[in-house]
């Protein structure tokens, strides 16, 4: 049982987590806030005290309590740039199945699979659109849809790329079973297996197991944790392999969060296009951005090239839609065939429903709802970091987005730690995933975890992350 200094203290910390006290802002004064909540003014003072000793608040003895800044742990160390070290066919995937059913059991905290919480998502809006299709088309839930998806999903996407400078045609948009699948179909279109494609490193492991499944070699380049693929690496890697395909998470990339300057890109595009070499762009978080207008996609900056635009509305709208799309005109025809023969047709309900939300200006209304509050967990679960892990630790500084990407001291094994997470009923990703030689043991971002942070922001996450933190310790004390 606790106090209730204790009980006030844990509200107080939990409004503070959520925002709600901004860092710098002055709390409400001992005697108002004893009347307001019928406590005694000590009660309200042992709470502040608390908090104050938690690292919370800090005591101006004239004016009251305000909350202080938060501490944030130190950024990654930077990468060396180097070259590449030479392409690898991708194994052993098998954990991150382990990850996504830990994603769908409640019983886990959800660290791990970058799943928005149903918190974050606009739950009672799809509901509606849901039902609204349900009852005024039941005859189109009776079919197949087009394999090239519902024409009021692709009209509402390819109005909305355009407002974002990439003037598509909509009947070169191609709706699939979430960006996975559209992945799936743009190396299908443009490799055969034992090519060389290049990709991220740290990569989203969503990509090696694309690329463990269509039997590819991956060509894993250092990438830098603000700018994400560097072109002067690229053109390394072109000029000494013979790659096939290139596949990059320009915007708030997952892990790292990093965003590839409009520069960057254009010269990326550039070398490609000079070798012949099709990007393929992944531009899940793309709406995810935490401050300014959304980043322009490779897609919009060179529409002539040979792209791949593949986005989702997984972590915007809702994972089990599984409704994402691939835009790349000069190979519409055979995606759409690919498409076909590998499942015929993506189901119309979540199609025309998602299509309603567009419409309406809700999906519109929804990210400016949503985008900062995964700033604020991304900054909440940072913070919470930099207080309780051990020294030494570093994480990314997304600026999209809703994952962090954990250093953690060189001695501790992030795969060990995410097992006995498990055991604690915490799943995190262990960094070793996201490399392509990547399973238990291997060196690849050994002493590295990714955390989801669109989870709910409560004294269950607090205590999930002094978890993670203890087994960190722990190691280290061994
Ligand atoms: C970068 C990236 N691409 C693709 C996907 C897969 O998305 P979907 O659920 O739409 O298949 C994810 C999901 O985590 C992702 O993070």
């Amino acid at each position: 049982m606790s106090f209730r200094y204790q009980q006030l203290a844990a509200e107080l910390q939990q409004q503070i987590e959520q925002g709600q006290y901004g860092c710098g802002e002055r709390l409400p004064g001992v005697r108002e806030l004893a009347k307001r909540r019928a406590l005694s003014v000590s009660t309200v003072v042992a709470s502040y005290r608390r908090l104050e000793a938690d690292g919370y608040l800090q005591a101006n003895s004239r004016s009251g309590y305000f909350v202080k800044p938060r501490y944030q742990p130190p950024p990654l160390s930077s990468v060396p740039l180097q070259q590449a070290a030479e392409p690898v066919i991708v194994c052993s995937q098998q954990i991150a199945l382990s990850l996504s059913k830990a994603a769908a059991d409640p019983a886990y905290m959800r660290l791990g699979a970058a799943v928005p919480a149903a918190v974050y998502l606009p739950q009672h809006a799809l509901q509606k659109a849901l039902q609204q299709v349900i009852k005024t088309e039941p005859a189109r839930l009776m079919r197949y849809e087009a394999s090239r998806g519902a024409v009021e999903l692709r009209r509402e996407i390819a109005r909305r790329m355009a407002l974002h400078g990439a003037v598509v045609s909509q009947d070169d948009v191609i709706i699939t079973n979430g960006c996975q699948e559209a992945l799936m179909l743009s190396l299908k279109a443009v490799t055969q297996p034992g090519d060389v494609v290049v990709i991220e490193s740290p990569a989203f492991y969503g990509l090696l197991q694309a690329l463990e499944a269509a039997g590819l070699k991956a060509l894993a380049l250092p990438t830098d944790a603000q700018t994400g693929m560097a072109p002067d690496v690229l053109q390394q890697a072109l000029e000494q392999w013979p790659v096939k395909a290139c596949v990059l998470i320009a915007n708030y990339s997952n892990p790292l969060g990093s965003l590839i300057p409009d520069g960057n890109k254009k010269r990326i595009v550039q070398l490609l296009a000079q070798r012949g070499i099709p990007l393929i762009e992944d531009d899940t978080y793309g709406d995810l951005g935490f401050t300014g207008p959304r980043p322009g996609s490779c897609l919009a900056l060179a529409p002539q090239q040979d792209i791949f635009y593949c986005s989702t509305f997984s972590k915007t709208l809702s994972p089990d839609l599984r409704l994402g799309w691939v835009i790349a005109p000069k190979h519409t025809a055979k995606i759409e065939y690919l498409k076909f023969i590998s499942n015929i047709s993506t189901a119309a309900l979540p199609q025309l429903a998602v299509a309603k939300l567009l419409q309406s200006g809700q999906y519109e209304r929804h990210l400016r709802q949503v985008r900062p509050q995964y700033e604020a967990a991304v900054q909440r679960i940072s913070g919470s970091i930099g207080r309780l892990f051990p020294p030494g630790t570093r994480v990314s500084q997304p600026q999209g987005g809703f994952v962090l990407w954990v250093e953690l001291p060189q001695d501790v094994d992030g795969y060990e730690l995410a097992q006995q997470a498990l055991a604690e009923k915490i799943s995190i990703a262990p960094g070793t995933i996201f490399s392509p030689t990547a399973p238990a043991g291997s060196a690849g971002y050994r002493n590295f975890i990714r955390l989801n942070c669109a989870v709910a922001q409560d004294a269950r996450l607090e205590r999930a992350l002094q978890t993670l933190a203890q087994l960190c310790q722990q190691q280290l004390n061994r």
